[in-house]
Order: C-alpha cells, then sequence, then structure tokens
C-alpha cells in the first residue's frame, strides 16, 4: 500500500484535477489516433472538432487549477491510458471495413469515462460552493456530452 498522501478534500480535489488534466492530454492524443484510422471523412471531422474541444477543454482546467490557488501539474490516468490501449489493439484485430465502427465505439468509452470524472468534480465543488470552476467543469462535461451523443448517433448511422 502506497503512503497515504490526501488528506483533506482538498487534497483530494487537486489531485482528481491532476489527473483530468492527464485525461485530457490522454483525450487528444488517442483523438488524433483515431481520426487517422478512420476512412469516413465525416467522422474524421467529428474527431478533428473535439480536437479543437478538448484544447479548449484543457484550458478550462488552467483555469480551475488558477482559481483555486493549485498548482498546475499533471498525475498519472491509467484509466484513459488503458482505453487507448483497448482501441490500438482492436484496431489492429480489425479489417479496414470495420475500422470505423471500432474507431466510433472507442471514442465512446472515452467520453463515458470523462463524463464520469467530470460528474465526481462537479459535485464537491459546487458543494464547496466554488460557482466558477462549477461553471467551467460544466462547460466541459457538456462537451463530452454533447460529443458522445454525436458518436452514438454517426454509430447508429454507420451500422444502419
Ligand atoms: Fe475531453
Amino acid at each position: 500500500m502506497p503512503k497515504q498522501t490526501l488528506e483533506s478534500p482538498q487534497d483530494l480535489l487537486h489531485f482528481q484535477l491532476r489527473t483530468a488534466m492527464t485525461m485530457e492530454n490522454d483525450s487528444l492524443a488517442a483523438l488524433q489516433e483515431l481520426a487517422g484510422a478512420v476512412k469516413s471523412a465525416e467522422i474524421r471531422k467529428l474527431f478533428k472538432h473535439h480536437q479543437d474541444e478538448t484544447k479548449e477543454q484543457i484550458a478550462n482546467l488552467q483555469e480551475a487549477f488558477r482559481l483555486l490557488e493549485f498548482k498546475e501539474s499533471t498525475a498519472p490516468s491509467p484509466s484513459t491510458k488503458g482505453i487507448s490501449k483497448q482501441a490500438a489493439s482492436l484496431l489492429e484485430r480489425s479489417a479496414p471495413k470495420l475500422r470505423d465502427q471500432v474507431a466510433l465505439a472507442s471514442a465512446l468509452g472515452n467520453e463515458h469515462y470523462e463524463i464520469s470524472a467530470y460528474e465526481g468534480l462537479i459535485i464537491p465543488v459546487a458543494a464547496m460552493g466554488a460557482t466558477d470552476v462549477e461553471q467551467l467543469l460544466r462547460a466541459n462535461l457538456e462537451q463530452e456530452q454533447h460529443t458522445s451523443e454525436e458518436l452514438r448517433k454517426t454509430l447508429q448511422t454507420l451500422v444502419g
């Protein structure tokens, strides 16, 4: 068991924000990988659009660090690394005609993980009354939810 270092809700929030920063950096890289793997120009556009949004999300997280007077840094995010690893492995196994479907399903997994991460952050941040930070995190959450919906609809259309 590693030494316990998170003593207060503030310590926990700081650590979770550091993890979220890694999550978004991983998301940026994953979207790049997936955009390179798909055949459909429409799906590639969707990934590229969310890459642009992800850069805004990273800026929102940086602003959250600043508002909370936390030192900005990153912490390990094995979950997002795992999602990317699984996507790469499935793409490798899949025939070219299946890759659009695989990429959409993998991106959906990433978005759902991000949604859960933001929900886990927003609830305590709202409880502590940090309205400005809550708004930044909610903006990120809404983009993830919107992207998730777009991915779901695109997948539905793809498979008929
Ligand atoms: Fe994101």
